[in-house]
């Protein structure tokens, strides 16, 4: 694979960050995967208005301007002949003697990488999730796209061992989203997920998937669920760059409407995947 670091495309075995980069010391970096379809980026604008106020937030600079990120995106999904699957970009604050307050002048770090994965035709997709709820443990700016991903780390092994996909996480009784993805419920023909704020992260997907839904003259309210109400809801659904939209099945062993992906969830996936090519 070709990636790229700092201005440079190289080899991956020959691409290298220093050992002092608050990104590896502090997580202190942020980080947006957009996915490739066809070969094309989708919705790389609005990753970009995201990444922006993610720097924003945590008062850090970008390298490079959004029309070069796009360019630098472009030319490494052609370098690496990528029709399928996402670019991880990330920005660290840069490299500085250990310190807890920010450097001085550092200059941040830049990488990005490709990743094939097969997105459309997702085994996944066809069969629905099993997930397991679990404490949201994570700080209280989960709007900012951080690179501290222990939690959500923790959670999907956790999934992993009670034989599930993927886990929701639970605060004050109320799912906030999914490790690596915001949370759907279908009550009465209605979708509910969860309202903007500093509790979720704020998914590209999740601004287009309500477009279309509403355009397609569905019902959304955004508003908070509990794990109880979407245990007794008629559909359960995800939605990420890497997921699309994605059936979920079964919540905590108990199975969700019949136990099969919902005719919500199936269509706003097939209405997603038409309108995002
Ligand atoms: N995760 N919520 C969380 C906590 C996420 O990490 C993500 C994305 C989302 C969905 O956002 P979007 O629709 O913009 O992808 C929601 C990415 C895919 C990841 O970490 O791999």
């Amino acid at each position: 694979r070709t990636v790229y670091v700092n201005g440079s495309y190289l080899p991956e075995e020959e691409a290298t960050v220093s050992v002092f980069d608050r990104g590896f010391l502090f997580a202190d970096g942020v980080y947006e995967v957009t996915s490739v379809l066809d070969g094309q980026l989708i919705d790389f604008d609005g990753h970009a208005k995201r990444l922006e106020r993610s720097l924003g937030e945590l008062d850090m600079d970008s390298p490079v301007s959004m029309d070069e990120l796009r360019d630098i995106h472009r030319e490494l999904v052609r370098r690496n002949d990528l029709r399928e699957g996402g670019v991880y970009l990330q920005i660290t604050r840069g490299a500085a003697d250990r310190d807890f307050l920010f450097p001085e002048g550092a200059e941040p770090t830049i990488v990005l990488f490709t990743q094939a994965m097969n997105l459309t035709n997702s085994p996944k997709a066809e069969k629905g999730l099993k997930v397991i709820s679990i404490p949201d443990i994570r700080w209280g700016r989960r709007d900012i796209k951080t690179v501290q991903l222990l939690a959500p780390s923790l959670g999907k092994m956790e999934a992993k061992k009670a034989g599930c996909d993927d886990a929701w996480m639970i605060e004050d009784g109320f799912v906030t989203e999914g490790t690596s993805n915001n949370a759907y419920i279908v009550k009465g023909g209605t979708i509910i997920t969860r309202d903007l704020s500093n509790a979720i992260l704020h998914g590209i997907t999740r601004a287009a998937v309500l477009r279309f839904a509403r355009e397609a003259q569905m019902k959304v309210e955004e508003r908070s669920f509990t794990i109880d109400e979407a245990k007794d809801a008629d559909e359960a659904f995800i939605t990420s760059a890497t997921t699309f939209v994605t059936p979920v099945v079964e919540i905590d062993g108990q199975q969700i409407g019949e136990g099969v992906p919902g005719t919500v969830a199936k269509r706003l996936r097939e209405i997603y995947l038409e309108e995002s090519r």
